[in-house]
């Protein structure tokens, strides 16, 4: 059967069928990096990956999203703008994955990279740090393939503890947190750097020192 490739979305009306392929792409990139990590430990016995949280926005934050940015609510205007309704996490042990990851899959040659942000070296005014990835995947039905979006962010473990505390804040205070609260926060986020920067540097120095043994034992 010839295939017919959906661009934008013509044919997909109801909230139900875009659900469908949002859902459908978050499970399709999830797998896709867990084979990814499969296949670094295979070959390296390394995991770059220390987990990966998937999920899908609630109907009520895309509503939320949508009016934030003066947009009507409607299924084309959701597909056009809200980027992050299939979200896929993944956190890491240290700085060098994030980078070595966002290689991998900007190498993957079914998926499109629509835009990188990158806030590990510019990181936000809250000082929020982490790598996003804005892909699209191509999902194939039974006679239609639909490029669909999946909002990939990728950070350590120490800027995954401070963002969801960050992010309980925010909430809490509604976006207007008490100065103090900010300052501790943004001193947080440096030491969140520090720590990452020293735990990278002695993951280094262990890795250099084991070699060092090994060739001890050769010679
Ligand atoms: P939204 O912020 O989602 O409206 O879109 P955007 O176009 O500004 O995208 P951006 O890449 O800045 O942020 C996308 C996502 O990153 C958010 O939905 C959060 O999950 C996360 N994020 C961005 N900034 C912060 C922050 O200051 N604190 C925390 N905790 N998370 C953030
Ligand atoms: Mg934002």
């Amino acid at each position: 059967m010839m295939r017919t490739v959906v661009k934008n979305y013509e044919d997909v009306d109801s909230w139900k069928t875009v659900m469908f392929l949002y859902n459908a792409a978050m499970k399709e990139v999830g797998t896709k990096l867990e084979i990814l990590n499969d296949e670094f430990q295979h070959v390296h016995k390394y995991n770059p990956i220390e987990h990966i949280k998937s999920r899908i926005k609630s109907p009520e934050s895309i509503v939320k999203k949508l009016k934030r940015y003066g947009h009507e609510t409607s299924i084309e205007n959701m597909v056009k703008y809200v980027n992050d309704i299939a979200g896929v996490r993944l956190i890491c042990s240290f700085t060098s994955d994030i980078y070595r990851l966002a290689g991998m899959i900007g190498n993957q040659s079914d998926l499109k990279v629509l835009s990188i942000k990158d806030y590990i070296k510019n990181p936000k005014e809250s000082g929020y740090k982490s790598y996003h990835m804005l892909v699209s995947v191509p999902i194939f039905l039974s006679d239609s393939v639909v490029d669909t979006k999946v909002e990939i962010q990728i950070r350590t473990i120490a800027m995954d503890f401070w963002a969801s505390l960050e992010h309980k804040i925010y909430y809490k205070f509604e976006g207007n947190a008490p100065e103090y609260i900010s300052r501790d926060l943004r001193e947080c986020a440096d030491m969140v750097s520090a720590l990452d920067e020293k735990m990278l540097s002695l993951n280094e120095a262990i890795k250099a020192c084991l070699q060092e043994s090994e060739r001890e034992k050769e010679s």
